[in-house]
């Protein structure tokens, strides 16, 4: 079973995704009565309409998720026009204590996976609070991040983007760091493909991409977190051992310890394989760097039993 926490914007859109890919035995849940239960009872219509022969369910309880062997986490509050992710801190990392309780309590094999913002120290208070292993709990957004820096290559250079490379890692947020010198284009180092004018184009609207959505339609972006959750959950149930971005807990990879940052890892049926360490020049360590103490500043704001 797949749950999913949360009936907001993006969860929804993941649902309708990981229906129309015919992942099976849905489980939407949210606070709010008849919520839950109306998204997937019409979730469930356009299932049978298109043919697509899956379970799908909407609660209030949080005891439904027993059983759950991926639980996606959606819920909290998004971001607002003008509003940063770090704004939404420590609202939302009351919500992600309250949540490990529960998943804790009703589903304690399952995978996690974490969208809400600001996702770095997110995954942090949920890595602490669930006490699952490092493999099971993971931020997302960095599918998203080196997706965006995907997109505004190939719409410069006018190739497809599944034949861009891009590299993004340390943070989701205004310290993220795409890495150019790594990031290529049908194998061609993307250093010469563009002017050093145009690659800082491409940084600066990858790290403000988001914005930019919330700017322009009022509401932060639902779409693009929603199918990199889709392209995770199916590296977990299908075992694929992609290699994906994610916020992860660091234990001495990049030099770091007890701290949340986005790095590349192989994802794979029990959750994180592997953490990629890709070698970076003393200038990219700097910026990673920058990366990292921007989530740990977060991070050390929350009162110590959120944190803890
Ligand atoms: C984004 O980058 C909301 O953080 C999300 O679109």
């Amino acid at each position: 079973m797949i749950t999913i926490l949360g009936a907001g914007k993006v969860g929804m859109a993941t649902a309708v995704m990981l229906m129309m890919r015919g992942y099976d035995d849905l489980l939407l849940i949210a606070r709010t009565p008849g919520k839950p239960q109306g998204e997937a009872l019409d979730l469930a219509h356009a299932a049978a309409e298109l043919g697509v022969d899956i379970r799908i369910s909407g609660s209030n309880s949080y005891e439904d998720m027993r059983g759950s062997d991926i639980v996606l986490v959606t819920a909290g509050i998004g971001r607002k026009p003008g509003m940063t992710r770090e704004q939404l801190l420590e609202a939302n990392a009351n919500t992600m204590a309250d949540l490990a309780e529960k998943i804790k309590a009703y589903a304690k094999d399952a995978i996690v996976v974490i969208t809400t913002n600001p996702v770095d120290a997110m995954a942090y208070v949920m890595y602490k609070k669930t006490g699952f292993p490092r493999e099971r709990v993971i931020g997302f957004s960095g599918i998203l991040d080196s997706a965006r820096m995907a997109y505004y290559i190939s719409q410069k250079l006018g190739v497809s983007f599944n034949s861009v490379n891009a590299i993004v890692l340390g943070m989701h947020g205004q310290k993220m760091f795409p890495v150019p010198r790594l990031s290529s284009v049908g194998g061609v180092p993307l250093e010469h493909l563009m002017s050093k004018e145009e690659i800082e184009e491409v940084v600066s609207e990858t790290v403000n991409a988001g914005a930019k959505i919330t700017e322009l339609r009022g509401y932060s972006s639902n779409y693009g977190p929603a199918a990199g959750l889709v392209l995770t959950v199916e590296a977990i149930k299908r075992d694929s051992k992609r290699i994906y971005p994610y916020s992860l807990y660091l234990q001495g990879e990049y030099g770091y310890n007890d701290v949340v940052a986005e790095v590349p890892a192989v994802i794979g049926k029990s959750g994180i394989e592997r953490i990629i360490e890709l070698p970076l020049t003393e200038d990219e360590k700097r910026k990673f760097d920058e990366a990292v103490q921007a989530v740990k500043k977060l991070v050390e704001t929350l009162p110590p039993q959120l944190r803890e």
